[in-house]
């Protein structure tokens, strides 16, 4: 503690070269009450069970604890209130901090001290008394200050320490996803065309083949395998180089059916219903189309995956004010908490040929449309996905309108 804050409470309380020779001219008169103020203290202190559960140390550190606080009753009628002094209560309230107790405590337990020496002092015939008793009351909030200071101190330090273990986390979160998103970009790339090329290879060979040929429903698995590797490839490169939206107005009327018909070739849609519950007819979007239909597209395969065969999604539109939000529902097996959690992370999936990635491209293209994806799931009951956009023109939130 710096010694200009001493200072400052002083002149605060007006605390001068009077008041330490009231409290000098003290320290005769209350010699003989300390231990009965001590006693109180304690007293107090095992009345009180929450108190008394921070001194730990039994009968030993009580008994320490006797002494200590009758050295501290006798600085205070030492006359001597310089940075030392400062210094030495100062420690006092970090050993308490260290110890855990409670900083209420020490408002409280000061007030005990106050009241007993207070009580004692008036039994004696001491000149001038009153006089004295305010510079003992100035001095006694000078400590309490003092030592509720350490509190604070303390409680900087470790907010500073949480602050800046947080940053380093995220730091270091977020170099690790740029050097993964490049990585990715440049392997999807390199995969790629090849992937192509040996696609049309195995169409001609497929081509080339009888009718009736055993190896027709070969070739026809390796084609279901190579698309599986590029859309995963397409997955990658979407999340690991995302483009910049080019927001227009469109219909939700026009735009889930759309999706819809690009899910018809979709296996895992082939045994569940999708309603569309067009409920608001003219409810629009202001965001980029085709980031658009990726993102319902990703979301309600996600719930067809979680259906069982015969189930049904529900993807409904709402309009709130200027915001409309997507809501897609399905009644399948839902998410634990800690599924839910980490769900939008990239990278994260519970399913044998999930990439991980389709609820991190929609949780980015929500983003840099000017909305935001919310999830809420119970196991075996299932999820509510909520996608918030932008209604108008003007409701979108870009840096540079
Ligand atoms: C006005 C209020 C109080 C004053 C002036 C005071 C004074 C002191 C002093 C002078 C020390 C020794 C500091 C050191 O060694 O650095 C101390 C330590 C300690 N105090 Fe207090 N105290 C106060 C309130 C309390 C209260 C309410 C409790 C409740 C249990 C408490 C529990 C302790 C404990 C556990 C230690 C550490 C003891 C050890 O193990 O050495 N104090 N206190
Ligand atoms: N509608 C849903 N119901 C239950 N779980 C879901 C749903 N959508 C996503 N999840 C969970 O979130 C994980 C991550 O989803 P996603 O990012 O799309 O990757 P992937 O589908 O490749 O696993 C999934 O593996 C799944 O555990
Ligand atoms: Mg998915």
């Amino acid at each position: 503690m710096a010694s200009e804050t001493f200072e400052e409470l002083k002149v605060f309380v007006g605390f001068g070269s009077q008041d330490a020779a009231n409290l000098r001219a003290l320290a005769g008169p209350a010699e003989p009450l300390l231990p009965e103020v001590v006693g109180r203290f304690y007293d107090v202190i095992f009345s009180n069970p929450q108190a008394r559960n921070v001194l730990q140390g039994g009968d030993e550190q009580v008994e320490r604890l006797r002494e200590t606080l009758t050295k501290w009753l006798v600085g205070l009628f030492g006359g001597v209130y310089d940075s030392a002094y400062l210094e030495s209560r100062f420690q006092i309230g970090v050993t308490h901090v260290r110890v855990g107790l409670p900083q209420k405590y020490m408002p409280l337990a000061m007030e005990v001290v106050r009241r007993s020496l207070v009580d004692g002092l008036r039994t004696q015939s001491i000149p001038d008394l009153d006089e004295k008793l305010r510079s003992l009351h100035k001095l006694l909030t000078i400590d309490l200050t003092v030592m509720l200071e350490s509190y604070q101190q303390i409680r900087w330090e470790q907010i500073r320490e949480l602050e800046r273990t947080a940053v380093a986390a995220k730091l270091s979160r977020a170099e690790h996803l740029a050097e993964i998103g490049q990585l990715a970009a440049s392997l999807a790339h390199e995969i790629k065309n090849p992937l192509a090329g040996i696609s049309g290879a195995i169409q001609v060979i497929g081509d080339s083949l009888e009718a009736e040929s055993p190896y027709r429903s070969v070739v026809h698995d390796i084609l279901g395998q190579i698309s599986r590797m590029d859309a995963t490839v397409k997955d990658l490169l979407l999340y690991a180089r995302p483009t910049p939206p080019q927001p227009s107005v469109c219909a939700v009327a026009r735009l889930v059916p759309r999706v819809l018909s690009l899910l018809q070739e979709e296996p895992s849609l082939r045994k569940v219903q999708v309603e569309f519950h067009n409920s608001h007819p003219d409810a629009t979007l202001y965001a980029d189309e085709g980031q658009l239909e990726q993102l319902l597209m990703n979301l309600i395969i996600n719930a067809a995956h979680a259906t069982a065969d015969g189930g049904a999604i529900h993807v409904e539109a709402v309009c709130r004010g200027d915001r409309t939000l997507l809501i897609i529902r399905d009644h399948g097996i839902g998410m634990p908490p800690d599924v839910q959690a980490k769900a939008l992370d990239p990278f994260f999936t519970t399913k044998a040929k999930g990439t991980g990635l389709g609820l991190a491209i929609c949780r980015r293209i929500a983003d840099s449309n000017g909305g935001s994806i919310s999830l809420e799931s119970e196991p075996n009951k299932g999820t509510v996905v909520t996608v918030d956009l932008p209604r108008h023109v003007n409701g979108h939130q870009t840096r540079d309108t």
